[in-house]
C-alpha cells in the first residue's frame, strides 16, 4: 500500500519529460507466486533535449532483478532503484538505447487489484490511472506513447487463453507445459492502456464488417458455464460500433476486439487497447439474474468502453488534470448512444436524476472540484461525478451552442488534427471555436471553475404592452480553494407556454441575446423583454436540462401543475411535477419538525393518478415521474439542519397521500399491465415493468400491501420483478413473515450467484430505519459476502453508507461506527475502495449539528490513523477541510 507523502501535483507544473519511449516490448513468465516481467525499453532523448540528463523511471511496489543497457548489466553505481523508483544517472550520451529491466511480481499477494493480479484464478491488469508502475518501471505518464509487443508465457493448464492489446501475432508450446502467445499492438499508446489476460474461461466469438469493409472478429471471454449470459453484452457492442460509424464516423481500427469480464474490479469497466476488461457485473445479464437497469448499464458501459477507441485511446491525454477530455466526452457520447437505442426524453430524465444525485452533493460540498481540476493528490479520487457526468454536460452544452451540425464539424476536426495525441481541454475547445467562429474563452469556465451555478429568476407580463419580463440573476457558490467566481456563460433553453400548451410566439426580444429557443446568459444580470405576447405565458426554463445549474424561480403551483399537464418538452414536464412532489415533501418535513401533521394538496394527488394513468404517455416516463424525490435530493434541497428521519416522515406522508388518493386508479392499473409471454429487455417492455413496480410499491402501503408484495414476488419470472418486490417486501413490511420467507427464498435460491446476491446485500442495507446497522453488521458474516470483493464490498457497505440515510445517520452515531471499522479494514486490502466509500460522509456539514458532530468524530477517527495511504487521506482531509 502507498502510503501518503502528502506530495500535491498541480496543472502549472506539467513539463514534457526528457526521453520518449517509443517502443516497449514485454515478456511475461506468469507464476501464481512468481512473475517475471522482462521489459525492453527504446529509450530516446526528446529531441530539443541537449545535454544528457539522468532517467528517472516510476515504480510503486517492484522488485528489480536485472538492469542493462545495451546488453550490458548496470554498474550499482549506475543507477539507484527504489521500490518506487529507478534512476539511472548516466544514460549513453547519444541519447537512444535499449533499456532491459527484469522485476519480479506476486500477482496472488495484489489485493488492490491494480497492476497484475488474480481474480478468480485468472491473471489480468488494471493499469488506469498509474498501475502499470507496479509492472515495471516505466514513464508512467498518458503523454509517453509507445508500440507495444507482448509475450506471454503459461502453465498451459493454467492458462489456455493468453491475450493481451493489438493483433495476436505468434502462438505455440513450450517444454513442462508451458506456452506462449505473443501480441503485438501497432498503435502508440500510454502504459495506462496495457492490459494482458491469461487464464482459462469461455467465449462468445462474432464478427462485425466496419464501413470500409474491415473484418473484425470480436470475443467475449467469461467464466465456464456462463456464455449464454454474454449474449447481450456482444449484441450491444455490435450496436455500439455501427453507431459510432454513423453518428460520429469512427471505425475500428485492429484485426480483434476482445472483452473479458472478471468478478473482482475496481471500477466498472476499462477500454484497454483492443482488449477491454470490464467488471462482471457489466457483462453478465439473463432474465433469470439481471434487471432491466443492469441490462442498460451493460449496454451504456460496453458503448462507454468501445467509444473510447477514439475518444481516449487514438487520442488521449496530455496528463491527469486532462482526464475529462476522454472521460466527459465518452459519457456524453454514451449518453447519445442510450438515448438513440431507447427513449430519448427518458433517457434525459434518468441522467438529470443520476447527475443531480451524485454530482451535485459532490460540487456543493467539500469535495467540489472543478471538471479539469488544477491540483490533486491522489489521481484515483478524481474519477469524481464532475469529471465524467458534469464533464459529459459541458461537452453537451457545446452542442447546444453550436448546433448539432457545426458540433459534428467540430468533433471531425478534433479527429482529424489529433489523431494520435496525448491531448488537452485547449486542444479541444479550439476545434469548436474554429469550426463555429465564436470565443469560448467564458464558456471555458465550465471546466475552470467548480460549484453549481444558480440563476435566480422573476418575471412579469404586462396585458397593456403585451411585454413579457424575464429577470434573471446568475450566482456561482465559493468553492473549496475558490471563493470569488467570474460570470459564466449559462445556455437556458426555454418556451413560453400558452393556454393551449404550445409554444407563443413573439415579435422580438432585448436584453440578451435568444438563438433557436435558448437565451444566452453571460452577465450578472439580465432583463429580457420579449414583445408581442398577448396573454400571460407560462415560463418554462432550462428545457431538456440545458445547462447543469440550479434554479431559484418563484412560480405559482398552479404554473407548475399547468406545465406537469400540457408541457410539450417532455424533460420539463417530469422536471414540474418534480418540483412540486419536492416542495410538498420539504413542507411535510417542515411540518413534523414543527410537531404538525402534514397535509397535502389534493391537486398534487390527483395530478399523480392522471399522470399513472396518460396512455399517451410512455410508461418509463410515468415511472420516473411517479418516483418521489430520494431522501438525498430532498436533503439538498433544504440544504442545512438536516435531521434525516424527518426528511423520510416526511416523504412516506406523501407516498402514503398519493396511494391513499389513488388507490382505486393505481391497483387496475398494476392489474392491466401485468405481462405475459416471453421475457425482452427491450426499453419498451422495461418501461411497463418499471411502471407496474412503481405502482406496487404504492400499494403495498395500503392494506394488505404486504400480501400483494409477496405475491408478486412469488409468481415473478424475470430478476426486474422478483427484486423490487423483495426491496417492497423487505423495505416496507420489514420483520413480517413474507419479507423473511422472500429474503430467505432468494438467499436459497441465488446463493451460488455472487452477482444476484448483491442485489439481496444491497436491498437490506438499504432498508430504512435504526436496525439496519445491526442488520448490516451481521451480513458482513454471511457466507456469500466477502470483504476482499469490490462489488459485494459496494452492495453491502456503499449501499448502506450511500443509500440509507436513516440507517447510516442513525442519530446515536452506531452507523458511522460500523462504517468506520468497515473503511479502515477494506482499506488494508484495497486503498482505492476505500476512498471510494468514503465520500459517503462529504455532505455532513449539512446534517443537524448532533450528527454534524458524530460524523466530524468519525472522519478524525480515520484522520487520526497512522500510515493511512493516498488515496483515504486525501479523501479525509478535503472532507474535514
Ligand atoms: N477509464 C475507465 C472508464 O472507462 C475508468 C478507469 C478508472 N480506474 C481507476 N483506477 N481510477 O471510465
Ligand atoms: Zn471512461
Amino acid at each position: 500500500m502507498r502510503t501518503d507523502t502528502g506530495q500535491v501535483f498541480r496543472l502549472e507544473d506539467y513539463r514534457p519529460s526528457d526521453y520518449l519511449i517509443p517502443e516497449t516490448e514485454l515478456d511475461f513468465r506468469l507464476g501464481d507466486e512468481s512473475t517475471l516481467v522482462v521489459a525492453r525499453l527504446t529509450i530516446e532523448r526528446r529531441p530539443g533535449v541537449e545535454k544528457p540528463v539522468q532517467l528517472e523511471l516510476d515504480g510503486d511496489g517492484l522488485t528489480l532483478r536485472r538492469i542493462e543497457i545495451d546488453g550490458e548489466a548496470l554498474d550499482a553505481a549506475d543507477f539507484d532503484a527504489t521500490p518506487d523508483r529507478l534512476v539511472i544517472y548516466n544514460p549513453p550520451a547519444s541519447g537512444r538505447f535499449k533499456l532491459l529491466i527484469e522485476t519480479e511480481l506476486a500477482p496472488s499477494a495484489n489485493a488492490a487489484l491494480m497492476g497484475l493480479y488474480r481474480s478468480s484464478k485468472v491473471y489480468c491488469t488494471q493499469c488506469e490511472a498509474e498501475g502499470f508502475r507496479r509492472i515495471t518501471y516505466f514513464l508512467d505518464r498518458p503523454d509517453i506513447l509507445s508500440v507495444y509487443t507482448v509475450r506471454i508465457e503459461a502453465l498451459r493448464s493454467e492458462a489456455p487463453l493468453l491475450l493481451s492489446n493489438g493483433n495476436p501475432v505468434e502462438a505455440g508450446d513450450l517444454e513442462e507445459g508451458w506456452h506462449f502467445a505473443v501480441w503485438h499492438d501497432p498503435f502508440p499508446k500510454p502504459s495506462y492502456l496495457f492490459a494482458l489476460v491469461a487464464g482459462d474461461l469461455g467465449c462468445i466469438k462474432d464478427r462485425f464488417v466496419t464501413a470500409s469493409g474491415k473484418s473484425v472478429e470480436l470475443g467475449i471471454y467469461v467464466e465456464h458455464g456462463k456464455e449464454n449470459q454474454a449474449g447481450y453484452a456482444m449484441d450491444s457492442l455490435r450496436r455500439s460500433m455501427k453507431w459510432d460509424e454513423e453518428v460520429f464516423g469512427c471505425e475500428y481500427d485492429l484485426d480483434v476486439f476482445n472483452i473479458v469480464a472478471v468478478s473482482d474490479f475496481n471500477m466498472g469497466a476499462m477500454e484497454n487497447k483492443g482488449l477491454n476488461i470490464f467488471n462482471d457485473k457489466y457483462v453478465l445479464a439473463d432474465e433469470e439474474t439481471a434487471t432491466d437497469a443492469d441490462f442498460a448499464n451493460i449496454e451504456a458501459i460496453i458503448a462507454h468502453e468501445y467509444f473510447h477507441n477514439w475518444t481516449g485511446n487514438r487520442i488521449t491525454c496530455r496528463d491527469w488534470f486532462q482526464l475529462c477530455l476522454k472521460e466527459g466526452l465518452t459519457v456524453f457520447r454514451d449518453h447519445e448512444f442510450s438515448a438513440d437505442q431507447r427513449s430519448r426524453p427518458v433517457k434525459r430524465i434518468a441522467e438529470v436524476r443520476t447527475l443531480r444525485a451524485h454530482q451535485f452533493p459532490e460540487d456543493q460540498g467539500p469535495l467540489a472540484h472543478p471538471v479539469r481540476p488544477r491540483r490533486y493528490r491522489e489521481i484515483n479520487n478524481f474519477y469524481t461525478p464532475t469529471v465524467y457526468e458534469k464533464g459529459s454536460e459541458v461537452v453537451r452544452m457545446i452542442r447546444t451552442i453550436l448546433g448539432a451540425e457545426t458540433f459534428r464539424r467540430g468533433m471531425d476536426l478534433y479527429f482529424e488534427r489529433h489523431d494520435g495525441d496525448a491531448a488537452t481541454i485547449e486542444d479541444f475547445l479550439k476545434v469548436f471555436e474554429e469550426v463555429s467562429d465564436r470565443d469560448l474563452s467564458q464558456f471555458a469556465l465550465w471546466y475552470h471553475q467548480a460549484g453549481t451555478p444558480n440563476l435566480s429568476v422573476t418575471t412579469t407580463h404586462n396585458t397593456a404592452t403585451a411585454k413579457f419580463t424575464i429577470e434573471l440573476e446568475q450566482s456561482v457558490p465559493p468553492t473549496p480553494s475558490e471563493s470569488r467566481k467570474r460570470l459564466m456563460h449559462i445556455p437556458l433553453a426555454f418556451g413560453l407556454v400558452g393556454a393551449d400548451g404550445k409554444d407563443m410566439a413573439f415579435s422580438s426580444v432585448e436584453g440578451a441575446t435568444v438563438e433557436d429557443g435558448v437565451i444566452h446568459v453571460r452577465k450578472r444580470k439580465h432583463v429580457v423583454t420579449f414583445e408581442g405576447v398577448t396573454e400571460r405565458p407560462v415560463l418554462s426554463l432550462n428545457r431538456g436540462f440545458s445547462a447543469p445549474i440550479t434554479l431559484s424561480i418563484e412560480q405559482r403551483p398552479e404554473d407548475q401543475i399547468f406545465l406537469a399537464s400540457h408541457e410539450g418538452d417532455a424533460f420539463s414536464r417530469w422536471q414540474a411535477f418534480n418540483t412540486l412532489l419536492t416542495d410538498a415533501t420539504i413542507a411535510a418535513f417542515k411540518s413534523i419538525l414543527g410537531g404538525k401533521q402534514p397535509a397535502f394538496s389534493a391537486d398534487l394527488t390527483g395530478l399523480a393518478g392522471r399522470i399513472a394513468g396518460d396512455g399517451s404517455l410512455e410508461h418509463a416516463f410515468r415511472a420516473l415521474a411517479l418516483a418521489l424525490p430520494g431522501e438525498a435530493d430532498i436533503a439538498r434541497e433544504i440544504g442545512k439542519n438536516i435531521d434525516p428521519d424527518a426528511v423520510f416522515a416526511g416523504r412516506e406522508a406523501l407516498a402514503r397521500e398519493i396511494a391513499n388518493g389513488n388507490s382505486g386508479v393505481f391497483s387496475q392499473l398494476y392489474e392491466d399491465l401485468r405481462m405475459s409471454g416471453s421475457f425482452s429487455p427491450d426499453a419498451a417492455s422495461a418501461g411497463r415493468r418499471a411502471l407496474r413496480n412503481t405502482l406496487l410499491d404504492y400499494l403495498a402501503i395500503l392494506p394488505d400491501g404486504n400480501k400483494r408484495a409477496a405475491a408478486h414476488f412469488g409468481s415473478a419470472t424475470n430478476m426486474t420483478d422478483r427484486a423490487a418486490a423483495l426491496a417492497v417486501l423487505a423495505h416496507r413490511h420489514a420483520g413480517t413473515a413474507e419479507a423473511k420467507d422472500a429474503l430467505a427464498e432468494f438467499d436459497k435460491r441465488y446463493r451460488g450467484d455472487p452477482l444476484v446476491m448483491d442485489k439481496w446485500f444491497m436491498i437490506q442495507a438499504t432498508a430504512p430505519g435504526a436496525a439496519t446497522v445491526d442488520a448490516v453488521r451481521a451480513l458482513t458474516e454471511h457466507p456469500a459476502f466477502s470483504i476482499a470483493n469490490p462489488n459485494r464490498v459496494r452492495s453491502l457497505i456503499g449501499g448502506f453508507a450511500s443509500a440509507n440515510q436513516t440507517g447510516f445517520h442513525r442519530a446515536d452515531g452506531a452507523g458511522y461506527a460500523l462504517f468506520t471499522e468497515m473503511v479502515l479494514t477494506v482499506e488494508k486490502r484495497n486503498p482505492q475502495v476505500a476512498a471510494r466509500l468514503a465520500t459517503a460522509l462529504r455532505s455532513w456539514r449539512s446534517l443537524e449539528p448532533k450528527r454534524q458532530a458524530k460524523a466530524r468524530d468519525a472522519l478524525l477517527s480515520m484522520q487520526a490513523k497512522e500510515g493511512l495511504s493516498a488515496d483515504l487521506r486525501d479523501i479525509i482531509e478535503r472532507t474535514l477541510a
